[in-house]
């Protein structure tokens, strides 16, 4: 076991291991789903977690797991084409290989949560990792309270998951909203930033016996932050991923610190009652 995290053995920590593309599909026009394996053996991960997806000669680049735990047999991710190592991922085919390092950093402590209702607040690529988190408590439906998803992006264009959002929204026990920054001629729902979807489900919700989840770009924190104090949130019951530059993702190389806090290893997720006094967090 590694003295760091108390998870990996050493060799674990820097070797890559070989994970197999089983299949990839467009979700929207810089955005692909990717469905890994590994030989003989679940990643092992828990919600919120990432791994250090690489290809020989090109580089390496931390990828949130977006599948459940309680899904075995493969993971799932989502990949944004933004430069050199996610546009070479962009071009794989199934059966292709790639190196992958982890499962990394902290969680979603799903299991803490136990007889809470559960309030997610997903915008653009923070969706995938939240997934995750949503899917387990979907799976372990009986464990929680109310399940109340809020997901936003900038246009329809950029829906993720789409056929899974209709899916939740059949579910009699959870209570799914989305919105559109902007919409178009063919939008029917919601228009504006996430945080206008909080006074809409505002009466649903009790602060006292709900854990928020907040993942999104770093914009839409303060605002959310904002909104579900107003509510009567406690720092301590609000829960965020957060994103650096990251290069070695276990707390090695310095890339990720902010204010000596390295967040490949002490996060990505943080309660915000843990980084209030981060004052470059958000
Ligand atoms: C914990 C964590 C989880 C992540 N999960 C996902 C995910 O699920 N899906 C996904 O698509 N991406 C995710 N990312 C972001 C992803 O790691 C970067 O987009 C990727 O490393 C870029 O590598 P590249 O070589 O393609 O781009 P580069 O060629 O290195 O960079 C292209 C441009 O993007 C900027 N950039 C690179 N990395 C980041 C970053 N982390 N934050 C802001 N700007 C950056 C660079 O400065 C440059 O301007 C995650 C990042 C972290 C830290
Ligand atoms: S990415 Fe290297 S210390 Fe965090």
């Amino acid at each position: 076991m590694c003295e760091c995290c108390g998870q990996h053995d050493h060799e674990s920590l820097y070797l890559p291991e070989v994970a197999t593309v089983v299949a990839t599909k467009p979700m929207t026009g810089r955005d692909r789903f990717f469905e890994f394996t590994l030989d003989g053996h679940d990643l092992g991960h828990l919600p919120g977690q990432f791994a250090e997806l690489s290809i020989p000669g090109v580089g390496e680049a931390p990828i949130s797991i977006s599948s459940s735990p309680t899904k075995k047999g493969s993971f799932e991710m989502v990949i944004r084409n933004i430069g050199r190592v996610t546009a070479e991922l962009h071009k794989l085919t199934p059966g292709q290989q790639i190196g992958l390092r982890g499962p990394f950093g902290t969680h979603f402590a799903m299991e803490e949560y136990t007889g809470k209702d559960l309030l997610f607040l997903a915008a653009g690529l923070g969706l995938p990792p939240l997934r995750s988190a949503i899917n387990y408590a979907i799976d372990k439906r009986s464990n929680y309270g109310k399940i109340i998803i809020l997901c936003g992006c900038t246009d329809p264009s950029q829906r993720l998951f789409i056929d899974e959002i209709e899916t939740w929204k059949k579910n009699p026990s959870v209570i799914i909203m989305e919105t559109v920054d902007r919409g178009d001629a063919a939008w029917k729902g919601n228009t504006g930033v996430i945080t206008t979807l909080i006074p809409k489900v505002k009466d649903r919700i009790n602060p006292a016996n709900t854990k928020a989840f907040i993942v999104g770009p770093p914009v839409m924190y303060k605002f959310a932050l904002l909104e579900l104090k107003a509510i009567g949130f406690a720092n301590a019951d609000i829960i965020m991923s957060l994103e650096r530059h990251m290069k070695c993702g276990v707390g090695k190389c310095g890339h990720c610190q902010i204010n000596g806090v390295y967040v490949c290893r002490e996060g990505p997720v943080f309660t915000y009652e843990s980084i209030t006094g981060l004052l470059e967090a958000l």
